[in-house]
């Protein structure tokens, strides 16, 4: 068997990836690709802010952000797996660097919140899609992702709220940090579970 050169490779490529047999449409296959990079930059984000916090002296806070980020990789790679079991290969994108305005930890789940409500408005939109192509099994996956953003809203809505009944000054931040100390991860994350290896 002759050595493939590098110049033969793309083409190569690219024919694996015009026989790939899906289940599902390249429409959905798209729009689940840019869900999963959405996912990894959220992950990108909470890493980031955990990065602030702890720069702060806030470790409580950024430990509740390093769960985050891991939540974050867990609906990425299922995601992920998805697609892998739908017959279809993952296609990953550049994942933007996060941009972090935040000056005080109030900014900073006020942030929060505003990015899961775009999260949220993403979901609807492939949910949508999902729908509107008669792809039952993915609005079945998809429907898990509404109930979770249920779940991620009201998080940080109740971050909000704590931090408005504490005071938002030193001492209130001080007990808030204590407090998100005593997060750790629930989600499994052994993510070889969950599809598509
Ligand atoms: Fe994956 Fe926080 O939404």
């Amino acid at each position: 068997m002759s050595a493939v050169s590098g110049a033969e490779r793309p083409s190569a490529v690219a024919y694996i990836a015009e026989s790939e047999v899906t289940m599902i449409s390249k429409k959905i296959v798209d729009r689940i690709n840019l869900q999963i990079n959405r996912e990894m930059y959220s992950a990108y984000l909470y890493m980031a802010m955990s990065a602030k916090m702890t720069n702060e002296g806030y470790t409580g806070i950024a430990n509740w952000l390093l769960v985050q980020y891991h939540e974050e990789m867990f609906h990425a790679m299922k995601l992920f797996g998805y697609l892998q079991d739908q017959g279809a290969s993952p296609k990953l994108d550049k994942i933007d660097a996060p941009e972090l305005k935040d000056s005080t930890v109030k900014e900073l789940f006020q942030h929060v919140l505003e990015h899961e409500q775009w999260v949220t408005a993403s979901i609807r939109e492939l949910l949508e899609l999902a729908i509107a192509e008669k792809d039952y099994a993915t609005e079945n996956l998809v429907r898990w992702y509404v109930n979770e953003q249920v779940e991620e809203e009201k998080h940080a809505n109740e971050l909000l709220q704590t931090l408005d009944l504490l005071g938002d000054g030193k001492q209130g931040v001080f007990m808030l940090n204590i407090e998100l100390g005593k997060r750790s991860a629930t989600i499994p994350l052994d993510f070889t579970k969950l599809g598509g290896a």
